[in-house]
C-alpha cells in the first residue's frame, strides 16, 4: 500500500550537510572580517561569494535532494549565501568609508604653508627700452656698434672736434682715470663708438650704439653720474640733413605712437655742422591744448637730444673722404626718453634695482 514515505531517509550530499554549509559561511564571514582594504574584499567576494566559491558548488547539488531534503538544503545554503553578501555589503561600506577618510587626509593641501616658488626676477626697464630702439633701427638696416665705458681721451673728445679747451673736458663734466697722464676717461657720451666705427668699417655705415655713459654730476631726481644714450651715425654718399630729419621722425613715431614728429632747433655741437636740438612731439597732448600738460609742461614739445649732419672735421679724422662722402648722427639720452614715456618724475628707482620697480613695468620674466 502506497502512503506517505514517513521513514524517508533522504540522500546525504556531504557539501550540503549543516555543519558544511555553517563552516562555509563561517570561513566566508571570517574572511570578510579580515579584508584590510577594499582590493582584498572584490577576492574575498569571488572566493566566497562567487560563481566558483564553495556555496555555489554546493547549491548545484540541490537538484539532486529529494524534495524534502532539497528544501532544508535550499534554505540553508540560502541563508548562509545571504548572510555573506550582507556581510560583504557591510565590509564594502566600511571600508569605503575608511578609504575616503584616508584620501582626505593624505591629499590633504595645507593652503597656509609658505609658497617654494622663487620670483626670478626682472629685465630691468633701461634694458628693454635699449634692446627696442636697437631692434627698431635693426629693422631699418642698421647695425649695433659697441664700444668701451672706459675710453681714450681722445675718441672721447679729440676725435670728435672737441678741442683741448673745449668746456665739456674739464675736470667738472668728466671722470678720469688715474693717473692722468694716461688720457683714459669714463666716456661721457656715446659719440666715441662714432669715431671707433668709422675707424675700423667702410662706409656705407649705418649703426646705433645703446650704452652707458658716465658724468660727474650730482645724483639727483633728474640727474644721475651713469645713464644711457642711444647715438646713430649714417656715413654714405650723398647723405643729407633730411636722411636725419626723416629718420628721426620714424624713430619718434616707432617708440612714441604713430602721428608723432620731430622738430629741429639750431644749435652747435663740435662734431657735427650743421647741428639741431631736436624735440618731440609731446605724445600727451600732442601739441594741442598744451597749457595743462604735465608731461611737456605746456610746451607741446620734448627735449630729445642732439643730432646733426657729421663735420668733414670729423670725417677726416677718422679716415674718411668728406669729397665723395658725408653723414648724419644724432644722441638720444634713453632715460629721459622712458622717464617722459612712462611719466616717471624721478630717475632715480631706475638705478637703485628695486625689483618692485622694474616689475612694475610688466618685465617681470
Ligand atoms: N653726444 C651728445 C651729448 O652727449 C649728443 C649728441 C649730439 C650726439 C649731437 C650726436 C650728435 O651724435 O650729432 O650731449
Amino acid at each position: 500500500m502506497s502512503g506517505p514515505n514517513t521513514d524517508y531517509d533522504p540522500v546525504e550530499v556531504t557539501p550540503l550537510k549543516a555543519d558544511e554549509v555553517e563552516a562555509m559561511r563561517e570561513a566566508a564571514l571570517a574572511a570578510i572580517a579580515a579584508a584590510p582594504d577594499l582590493e582584498a574584499l572584490k577576492q574575498v567576494r569571488l572566493d566566497h561569494a562567487g560563481d566558483r566559491s564553495p556555496l555555489a558548488l554546493a547549491n548545484r547539488e540541490i537538484g539532486a535532494l529529494p524534495p524534502q531534503a532539497r528544501k532544508e538544503a535550499g534554505q540553508r545554503v540560502g541563508q548562509a549565501r545571504g548572510a555573506i553578501n550582507q556581510a560583504i555589503a557591510a565590509r564594502q561600506t566600511v571600508l569605503e568609508a575608511e578609504h575616503e577618510e584616508r584620501m582626505l587626509v593624505e591629499e590633504t593641501v595645507d593652503v597656509s604653508l609658505p609658497t617654494l616658488r622663487r620670483r626670478r626676477g626682472s629685465r630691468h626697464p633701461i634694458t628693454l627700452q635699449s634692446e627696442l630702439i636697437a631692434d627698431l633701427f635693426v629693422a631699418m638696416g642698421y647695425e649695433i656698434a659697441e664700444g668701451p665705458v672706459v675710453e681714450a681721451e681722445w675718441l672721447n673728445f679729440d676725435a670728435l672736434n672737441l678741442g683741448p679747451d673745449h668746456p665739456a673736458r674739464t675736470m667738472q663734466d668728466t671722470f678720469w682715470t688715474e693717473p692722468a697722464d694716461d688720457h683714459v676717461v669714463l666716456r661721457t657720451q656715446t659719440s666715441p663708438v662714432q669715431a671707433r666705427t668709422m675707424l675700423t668699417r667702410k662706409p656705407p655705415i649705418y649703426v646705433v650704439c645703446p650704452g652707458r655713459v658716465f658724468r660727474t654730476d650730482e645724483y639727483d631726481a633728474t640727474h644721475s653720474p651713469m645713464f644711457h644714450q642711444v647715438e646713430g651715425l649714417v656715413v654714405d654718399e650723398g647723405i643729407t640733413m633730411a636722411h636725419l630729419k626723416g629718420t628721426l621722425d620714424h624713430f619718434a613715431s616707432q617708440l612714441f605712437g604713430d602721428d608723432i614728429f620731430t622738430r629741429f632747433r639750431p644749435s652747435y655741437f663740435p662734431f657735427t655742422e650743421p647741428s639741431a636740438e631736436v624735440d618731440v612731439r609731446c605724445f600727451v597732448c600732442r601739441g594741442v591744448d598744451s597749457a595743462s600738460c604735465r608731461t611737456c609742461r605746456g610746451e607741446g614739445w620734448i627735449e630729445w637730444g642732439g643730432c646733426g649732419v657729421v663735420n668733414p672735421r670729423v670725417l677726416v679724422a677718422c679716415g674718411v673722404d668728406p669729397e665723395v662722402y658725408s653723414g648724419f648722427a644724432f644722441g638720444m639720452g634713453i632715460d629721459r626718453s622712458f622717464m617722459f614715456r612712462h611719466d616717471l618724475e624721478d630717475l632715480r628707482p631706475l638705478f637703485e634695482g628695486d625689483v618692485r620697480f622694474s616689475s612694475a613695468f610688466g618685465t617681470e620674466i
